[in-house]
């Protein structure tokens, strides 16, 4: 009998007995291009959903390039790199933001999730593990692009929200990373999250667009979940370090994100069976 394999299933065993009635779902935030709005989003969206009474964890997966924490303004004191190092628990390394926001950091000076060892990555699986049962929403912001890294978050999320632009060249790259997706035959559901429109029929006609081609060369269907407004007060909210949704709640783009997150939440999701067992396999995606 392989230790490891062992190993996790007591833990796994563990888990179900302490896990509350919650069942965490994991949602992975991305893009095919880069600077589309994901982390303004997953942030936004996170306080969104905080605000309607789930409790949230959002967890900046585009490792090294700390974002959450500047766009809160809000320096972490331990991050990711804390938690991979073997030097803090998970709990140790969540923060909390402005709004009561709980989120773990990406931390900087480190890239790759492959360079760790066996023993380093079980520690990590543990540690998130951990975290079935406790909060109802595990977002994870990544990177943008179809790097190695980015590919395991999605590949770990039951659900997958793609953000792109109406700009052609954000299209076409997300459409290329839901390919590589279903390509490799991940069960991850996507949902489309239309950002910078200059107004609703602009929002329609992009989601559309990447709804046929991914229904005519794929064969799936992609809910759209909403659009953005292209809105300056995002842009404002950035530069004071201050979520949009704490600086201005009634701007244009909140509301959209607002709008959106109810739609999210009014979808009816079959709660997938397993619990933390699930939960777990999922995490270990993250180096599959
Ligand atoms: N709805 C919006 N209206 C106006 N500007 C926006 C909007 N969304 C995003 N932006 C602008 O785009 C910038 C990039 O946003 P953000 O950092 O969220 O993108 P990202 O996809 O996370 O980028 P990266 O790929 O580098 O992680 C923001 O700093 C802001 O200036
Ligand atoms: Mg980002």
């Amino acid at each position: 009998m392989n230790d490891q394999a062992e190993a996790l299933r007591n833990l796994v065993t563990i888990q179900e007995k302490l896990a509350a009635a919650k069942q965490t779902r994991i949602v992975t935030v991305t893009s095919g291009k880069g600077g589309v709005g994901k982390s303004n989003f997953s942030l936004n969206f996170a306080l969104a959903l905080q605000k309607r009474g789930y409790s949230v964890l959002l967890f900046d997966a585009d490792i090294g390039m700390a974002n959450i924490d500047v766009l809160l303004g809000t320096p972490a004191e331990f991050n990711l790199f804390h938690l991979l190092k073997r030097e803090k628990t998970i709990w140790e390394i969540i923060q909390t933001g402005p709004g009561g926001l709980r989120f773990i950091a990406g931390g900087s000076g480190f890239k790759d999730l492959v360079r760790l060892s066996e023993a380093d990555l079980d520690y990590f699986a543990a540690q998130i593990g951990q975290l079935h049962g406790h909060v109802d929403f595990l977002i994870f912001d990544t990177g943008a692009g179809l790097s190695k890294e980015t590919l395991r978050f999605i590949t770990a999320a039951q659900e997958a929200v793609v953000i792109t632009t109406p700009e052609p060249t954000s299209i076409t790259d997300a459409y290329a990373l839901i390919k590589m997706v279903k390509t490799m035959g991940h069960d991850v559901s996507f949902r489309l999250v239309i950002n910078r429109v200059a107004d609703e029929r602009e929002g329609q006609q992009t989601a559309s667009n990447i709804q046929q081609v991914s229904k005519k060369y794929l064969n799936i269907e992609l809910p759209l979940l909403g659009y953005v407004p292209d809105d300056s007060h995002m842009i404002k909210a950035v530069k004071r370090q201050t979520a949009l949704s704490i600086a201005y709640p009634d701007s244009a783009a909140n509301r959209g994100i607002e709008r959106i997150a109810a739609a999210y939440l009014s979808e009816d999701k079959a709660v997938e069976a397993g619990g933390a067992r699930s939960f777990l396999q999922r995490i270990r995606r993250l180096w599959g």
